[in-house]
């Protein structure tokens, strides 16, 4: 019998070695090596090809293919259409990655059931049929479509014999680390069988144009086998994201071969399943008729949308020595970064403060044009004075304390003024070709904090 031959792999970016290293020469990633038994030298697994239907292939003139739009078939959520760039594309492979609970099988068994007039097959290696009838019930209740098929198997020989007989238009793997190929004897969930079974679906949805979905677990850390590596194999990753303890649920595109990563989907997780959000400014603003200090709302931009948030500052004295600062939705440097602006350049007094930052929902931003909202909630706390609730923000603030420019400032306004808001403080930069007439918001340029502190505080 021959010697059963182990790899080594890179735990972070799939890196293969034959020996156990101590740093990823990929990824420069410490101690991410581990070993796993790829064959164990008893048979079963000779004659290595891929399971998947083989198709023969030759090179072709480029000039010589024509163009045809790609036909995408939609999910029936407008949110999920625009995150993948109108739809999902013939033979793409999207990776829907996220933590455990979070909801994605939840995502693609609504979305499959909604589809109309398409055979679906639904592979399950984690829910038992009877499971998923009871998940479909609580979706779709006493209305399932006839085409929609269920397949709970983990092995993928099994699994492409069922998908030949059955020839679905659709299919929905969860999840890809339950998946097992019998070409590796390495156990299912490890590094090199679920880039060998990802490969086996990438194959069968390029020759069989049949667009596939795979669902991928990450834990808060990413320290589970499965998303990172296997991004550059399939044509879409998606990530779905939100805070457990709220309902909202956003769907972020993190690469994608047939639209821009900029598109976001905003959901709600109800009893009965997941409600698209069209309108998220609506909910991302507590409705409290009270002024609290230490409140400002934001307009960001989310993908290509503009919309209102609104950001909250606790400032009170620290108990301990050491003061605390924690941020909730919002990268916890750049709060150090600001306050320490706020310190050194504008001469406020946080230096001995706590200072806590949330914004609502649960929801997490990028867009540099809530920090000036965040400065305000902060400053508003520390003065104790609140602000107008009709009074909105959107800029960036710089290391001098200036306040600068920020992209897309007519959607800005647009959204701010659709929603009645009277006042809306920004860079005096941004006012270059803005046109007032016919707006109801009252624009106020500004190009310091220390004047919009002024004009609001004192
Ligand atoms: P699930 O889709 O199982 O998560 P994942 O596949 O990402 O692990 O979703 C699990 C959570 O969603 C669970 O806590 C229950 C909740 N849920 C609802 O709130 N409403 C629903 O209609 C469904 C089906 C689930
Ligand atoms: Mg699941």
């Amino acid at each position: 019998m021959a010697k059963p031959k182990s790899l080594f792999f890179c735990k972070n970016c799939g890196y293969q070695s034959s020996q156990w290293l101590g740093k990823c020469p990929s990824c420069n990633e410490w101690n991410s090596f581990v070993e796993e038994v790829v064959d164990r030298g008893d048979g079963p697994s000779k004659g290595k090809s891929s399971v998947a239907p083989a198709v023969r292939s030759f090179p072709r003139r480029l000039s010589e293919i024509s163009l045809v739009e790609m036909p995408r078939i939609s999910t029936g959520f407008r949110e999920f259409d625009n995150v993948l760039g109108g739809g999902i594309v013939a033979g793409s492979i999207i990776l829907l990655g996220g933590e455990p609970g979070i909801g994605k099988s939840t995502l693609l068994l609504q979305t499959a059931l909604q589809i109309p007039g398409k055979r679906i097959l639904y592979i399950s290696g984690e829910e038992s049929e009877a499971q998923l009838k009871m998940r479909a019930e609580r979706l779709f209740p006493n209305r399932q479509p006839d085409n929609f098929f269920i397949l709970t198997e983990t092995d993928t020989r099994e699994i492409f014999e069922h998908v030949k007989q059955l020839s679905p238009d659709l299919l929905v793997v969860d999840s890809v680390q339950t998946l097992q190929s019998q070409l590796l004897d390495s156990a299912a969930g490890s590094i090199s069988q679920i880039r060998e079974c990802a490969a086996e679906f990438q194959h069968y949805a390029k020759s069989s144009g049949v667009p596939v979905f795979l669902i991928g677990h990450i834990t808060k850390d990413g320290t589970l086998a499965g998303p990172k590596i296997l991004e550059h194999i399939v044509d879409t990753v998606l990530q779905f994201e939100g805070d457990q303890h709220y309902g909202y649920r956003i769907v972020r595109c993190i690469k994608n071969r047939f639209g821009s990563t900029s598109e976001l989907g905003i959901f709600e997780m109800q009893g009965n399943g997941l409600r698209e959000v069209l309108n998220p400014s609506e909910l991302l603003v507590s409705a409290s008729e009270e002024n609290y200090s230490g409140s400002a709302i934001s307009v960001v931009l989310e993908g290509t949308r503009a919309m209102m948030i609104e950001t909250q500052a606790l400032v009170s004295s620290a108990v301990y020595g050491t003061p605390q600062r924690s941020a909730t939705g919002y990268d916890i440097r750049r709060l150090n970064m600001l306050l320490a602006v706020l310190e050194k350049r504008c001469r406020f007094k946080l230096g001995a403060k706590d200072v806590f930052v949330n914004l609502a929902g649960g929801i997490r931003v990028d867009d540099p044009a809530i920090n000036l909202s965040i400065v305000v909630a902060i400053l508003s706390s520390a003065a104790d004075l609140p602000i107008d609730a009709k009074t909105c923000f959107a800029g960036e603030m710089g290391l001098n304390g200036e306040i600068r420019p920020v992209i897309r400032m007519e959607q800005r306004i647009a959204e701010a003024d659709k929603l009645g808001f009277t006042r809306m403080f920004l860079s005096k930069y941004n006012m270059k070709g803005i046109k007032q007439d016919g707006l109801n918001i009252k624009l106020i340029p500004i190009t310091k904090v220390e004047v919009i502190y002024k004009y609001l505080f004192e």
